[in-house]
């Protein structure tokens, strides 16, 4: 059954300028919105789109009354395989004190001491979530198990709910091996890969004082490779250093976070075809100063927008309040912060059937209760999505 939906007042397709191809092709960051269009949706893939006076019959009409459709947000960085909660160390956060990657250890225990079945439901329920908040696809990691067992089935989990399987052992260094780093770098780049790989598309390292130094991170991410994962690396986040360069030298399809970003970690970005993702629910929720995403755009870098979901640094898995800070406080233009919440998340991902609505498109959409994007940032933290099509189906809202 095909659906048109017509009276769109704005649609965002990020089809490049000049034709499609999708987020694979030039990135226009700033492609104008269609004015007045429709767009049908067959086989749970985009068939068309256009103006609303030139569109074509279909089987079913919805009247979008002057409303904004973009493309589903595609989540790129998102760690939701996890029990329990750090409310309390938020609030400590917020009267002073300092986040370390110390406090991963505290869901680390957590995690282990729970079932399959309530990891399963916390996926779940924050997968749901995102939904609601118009996320469509979104990555998932591993990484608060850090023994073979707790990771291989955190990975397992994942993959019920995501394709974009993440394997991140190297997330701190397990407990047990505090006074053997190196024999915990082993086992990540041994048998706790073994039994993850399979259930996994990525790897990814936490590149930081405090978690894995660059030759430990250069290590865990050749292993994955040869075991068939594609890298991805958190890198710059807590002050400057090796993660970026490693990242672009790894090929790997993104390095998160850049916090923290020299000059010439900004060049590397640019030369290369590393997304840098940049997750604004961390600095606000660690109160980090924000990385400016104008200047990584100006020198040619192709930026994501992620929540980074996670009991930690970012207990959020709203991409609408990402958008809203990326505007406010990293200086994107709001059509700049949705396109790397679409396309740019896609991206990151290697994907080029999400992110877009060119023809072909996996009809993965969003309608507003507002007549352009530019509300996301301009009517922060008010719910605004009125409905959500994944795969051409309607799952979230009425229309
Ligand atoms: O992406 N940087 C490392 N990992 C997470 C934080 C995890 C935590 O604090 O639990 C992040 O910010
Ligand atoms: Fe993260």
């Amino acid at each position: 059954m095909s659906t048109l939906i017509t009276n769109i007042g704005e649609l965002i397709t990020n089809a490049p300028a000049g034709g499609s191809g999708g987020p694979s092709a030039r990135a226009d960051t700033e492609a104008a919105p269609l004015q007045d269009a429709a767009l049908v949706i067959d086989g749970g893939l985009v068939a068309w789109t256009g103006p609303s006076a030139a569109a074509p019959a279909a089987d079913e009409v919805i009247d979008a009354a002057g409303r904004a459709v973009l493309p589903g947000f595609v989540d790129s960085h998102a760690h939701l395989v996890f029990a329990g909660e750090r409310g309390a160390e938020f609030a400590a956060r917020m009267a002073g004190q300092p986040y370390s990657a110390g406090g991963i250890r505290s869901t680390v225990s957590a995690t282990r001491a729970a079932s399959d079945p309530q990891l399963g439901d916390n996926v779940r329920r924050l997968a749901a979530e995102m939904l609601a908040a118009g996320i469509t696809t979104f990555e998932c990691k591993s990484g608060y198990g850090l023994t073979v067992a707790d990771e291989a089935r955190s990975v397992a989990i994942a993959a019920h709910f995501t394709p974009e399987v993440t394997y991140l052992g190297a997330h701190v260094v397990a407990p047990e091996f505090d006074q053997d780093p190196a024999g915990y770098v082993t086992l990540v780049c041994g048998a706790m890969l073994d039994a993850c790989a399979p259930h996994a598309k990525w790897v990814d390292v936490f590149c930081e004082d405090g978690a894995f130094g660059p030759d430990e991170a250069r290590a865990v991410l050749a292993a994955g490779q040869a075991a068939g994962l594609q890298p991805r690396v958190h890198a710059n986040q807590l002050g400057p250093g090796p993660g970026v360069q490693i990242a672009v030298e790894a090929k790997a399809a993104s390095a998160d976070h850049c916090t923290y970003l020299s000059d010439s970690d900004i060049d590397a970005l640019a030369a290369s075809g590393t997304v840098a993702t940049l997750l604004p629910g961390v600095e606000f929720s660690t109160r980090q100063p924000y990385p400016d995403a104008r200047r990584l755009l100006d020198a040619g870098a192709a930026v994501a927008l992620a929540t980074d979901c996670n009991p930690g640094s970012s207990f959020t898995s709203s991409m609408p309040f990402c958008i809203a800070l990326a505007v406010r406080d990293m200086h994107l233009t709001t059509l700049q912060a949705v396109w790397a919440a679409t396309a740019g998340g896609a991206r990151a991902l290697r994907r080029d059937d999400v992110g877009h609505l060119d023809v072909g498109a996996r009809a993965d959409l969003i309608m507003l209760n507002a007549p352009s994007h530019a509300y996301l940032a301009y009517r922060p933290g008010v719910p605004q999505i009125a409905a959500v099509w994944q795969g051409g189906r309607l799952a979230v809202g009425y229309v």
